[in-house]
């Protein structure tokens, strides 16, 4: 079933006097439980894509129609609402909030959703561990690596169990073997819990495991392919 329904979506910006088509009609229908990747050079509108996405900009012209529901339309609260209980945001620039622990950031998310505690703890404990970054919990983010930054934020990310999850870049950081822990984590999470993902990446890897590699140049897309047959 379509969970996601993208019509005519463009986005300019203006540069001075100078207008930036940064995407351009972009026409894109996404199931759920679907692994999609974005792919194309660097700046050929991926990040301002992914941005509309998440709920986190709106176009300039066009909709994104989310399990029925045309997302722009709603009033200011109701859209924040429907982000909050429904996607999740991997950040190309992880976005950990500075005066607070690894732990602390985690568990933000999931205060604000206001899970019981010794659940948090208990999905913390979980993620941080299959993330790899149990034993830094304690540290506040400019005490971390850019790698271990990368992974809380997949683990803030990742806690809520969202229905949807949008990810700009979120290996580019990460080496080789921290690189397969998470892509194993996200295709048990597509597995167990029906989790869609749509994810911006320049990893081989990454491509290798979607369902669906969408090519973007110039704003507009440039391809459209299934990897697995199409079956929901
Ligand atoms: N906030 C902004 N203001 C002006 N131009 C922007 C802004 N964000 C992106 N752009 C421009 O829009 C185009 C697409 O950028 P972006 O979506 O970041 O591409 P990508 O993520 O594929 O590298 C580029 O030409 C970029 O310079
Ligand atoms: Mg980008």
């Amino acid at each position: 079933m379509n969970l996601i329904k993208i019509n005519q979506l463009s986005k300019q910006y203006l540069m001075g006097k100078t207008v930036i088509n940064a995407l351009n009609d972009v026409n894109i229908e996404i199931d759920k439980g679907e692994y999609v990747c974005i792919a194309g050079p660097s700046g050929s509108g991926k990040s301002t894509f992914l941005n509309l996405l998440g709920l986190i900009d709106t176009p300039t012209s066009g909709e994104i129609i989310f399990d029925g529901q045309s997302v722009f339309k709603l009033k200011e609260k109701e859209l924040h609402r429907f982000r909050k209980d429904r996607i999740s945001f991997i950040f190309q620039n992880f976005n950990l909030i500075p005066i607070l622990s690894a732990y602390e950031n985690i568990d933000f998310p999931m205060l604000i959703n206001k899970v019981p505690k010794s659940e948090r703890q208990y999905r913390i404990d979980k993620l941080s561990e299959a993330v790899g970054v149990r034993q830094y919990l304690n540290h506040r983010p400019d005490e971390l690596s850019g790698g271990q930054q990368q992974r809380v934020s997949i683990a803030r990310a990742l806690v809520t169990n969202p229905e949807v999850v949008i990810a700009d870049e979120p290996t580019a950081n990460l080496d080789t073997t921290n690189t397969n822990n998470i892509l194993a984590l996200l295709k048990q999470l597509q597995r167990d819990e029906d989790t869609t993902f749509i994810i911006a990446t320049h990893d081989p890897d990454i491509m290798k495991q979607a369902d669906r590699l969408i090519s973007i140049r110039d704003g507009k897309v440039e391809k459209n392919i299934y990897q697995v047959e199409k079956n929901k």
